[in-house]
């Protein structure tokens, strides 16, 4: 049954969710399911924005026929030629042979090589700056390479202003009946989720991700359309300005711990330093055994904190397994500008505390406090009282 929405007088929703799959990228949880947005504007140019994932194929066909009502397509916009968008557009091209393709020369490339070069003819490459008029509205394209993959744009309605941001402010979870953002209060756990999408998706690309919002910043956007989640036509500032902390790799509140723990004592002398950050009024405090939790969840806790305690028994003359994951998940997200602080546990030859500042060695992080180590069980207060201090002083 088609499930298309009405955005504005002109412009239709032709996405669809996925509510079954398991893994995002075949790595994410995503308990909550994922939208593939794609868009049709209906102007004297029928123009479809993007495509979705090959898994929600025949809804999205079946929404975009319905949106159109006969009419043929005359232009598909690749914004993005990652699978989960860029899946159908063999299909659309071969059952709508009027469209003509606008996409950057590297999503030319990138197209042919996935679908072939017999498309060739109908692709037109497009650069920053380039626009297409499709009758009352006027598309602009803004170059938006890295902000995920080097052959991303982004295309802005100058007419309505409205941004298809790609991947760009996008979010885990499928959509539930609702379209807009506004029409339920944003709460912690979509942030959350939303955080999750940016640091795993996105996340090593900051500096590609400052220069789109300084683009954007120059442009007069009423209403951001990403190809996954919800749109955004209120409260844009604060998105931005999420975008602008997390691309800057600053934290939001609060001190995270990071805890890899064998038999539990590291564990239990963090459950003390957690309770000592809470008495002495740090706020947002969150405790993790990494052993329990998936890492893409991890990831974005480290994004948010401000402030990161890597606690973790030593292990064959290195550091546990799920802790050394973590910190090289986050250095390939090039992870800096926040507050860390290191705690180890041994028994004969402490070596994780070494062993995770080799991993970090290098980026740009203010270290809280002394490396505490541990042997075996933690005993004495003293040295968590200091570190609680130290912490709550390095993100006041
Ligand atoms: C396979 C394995 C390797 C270990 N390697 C080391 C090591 O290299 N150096 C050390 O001091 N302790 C080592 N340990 C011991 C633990 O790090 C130590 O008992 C620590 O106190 C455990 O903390 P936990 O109670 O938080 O798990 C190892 C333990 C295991 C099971
Ligand atoms: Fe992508
Ligand atoms: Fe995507």
């Amino acid at each position: 049954m088609q499930n298309t929405k009405r955005i504005s007088s002109d412009l239709i929703y032709v996405g669809a969710s996925d509510r079954r799959l398991h893994l995002f990228e075949n790595v994410y949880p995503i308990p909550f399911g994922v939208s593939y947005n794609a868009y049709v504007l209906l102007d004297e140019k029928a123009v479809l924005l993007d495509t979705c994932d090959k898994e929600v194929t025949g809804a999205f066909l079946e929404n975009l026929r319905y949106a159109l009502n006969g009419r043929p397509l005359d232009a598909l916009i690749v914004n993005h030629m990652e699978p989960d968008h860029a899946a159908n557009i063999a299909r659309v091209l071969d059952l709508y042979p009027d469209a003509e393709v606008y996409l950057t020369l590297a999503a030319s490339k990138m197209l042919q090589q996935f679908f072939g070069a017999a498309y060739a003819p109908r692709l037109h490459t497009v650069k920053e700056g380039d626009s297409l008029n499709t009758g009352r509205h006027t598309l602009k394209f803004i170059a938006a390479p890295m902000v995920h993959w080097p052959e991303v744009m982004v295309t802005f309605d100058e007419t309505d202003g409205v941004l298809f941001s790609a991947d760009a402010f996008g979010t885990f979870g499928a959509l539930n009946g609702s379209l807009f953002a506004d029409e339920e209060e944003i709460s912690r756990f979509e942030w959350d989720e939303m955080r999750r999408y940016y640091a795993n998706i996105v996340g090593k690309y900051g500096v590609q991700v400052q220069n789109l919002l300084k683009k954007a910043s120059a442009l007069p956007i009423r209403m951001i359309c990403p190809l996954h989640g919800p749109i955004w036509r209120e409260n844009l500032s604060a998105l931005l300005e999420k975008y602008d902390l997390w691309s800057r790799w600053q934290g939001e509140e609060g001190v995270v711990i990071f805890c890899a723990s064998i038999y539990g004592n590291t564990l239990s002398a963090m459950e003390r330093l957690a309770a000592l950050l809470n008495e002495k009024g740090v706020k947002h405090v969150r405790l993790y055994d990494l052993s329990a939790q998936d890492p893409s969840f991890m990831l974005a806790e480290a994004f948010r904190a401000k402030a990161a305690v890597f606690a973790s028994a030593s292990y064959n003359a290195g550091v546990f397994i799920k802790m050394e994951e973590l910190l090289h998940d986050l250095k390939a997200h090039d992870y800096k500008n926040h507050v860390v602080a290191y705690v180890e546990n041994g028994t004969w030859a402490p070596s994780a505390a070494k062993t995770m500042k080799g991993i970090l060695e290098g980026q740009a992080l203010t270290v809280a406090g002394e490396t505490l180590t541990i042997r075996s069980v933690l005993s004495d207060e003293a040295p968590l009282c200091a570190l609680a201090d130290a912490l709550k002083e390095a993100i006041l």
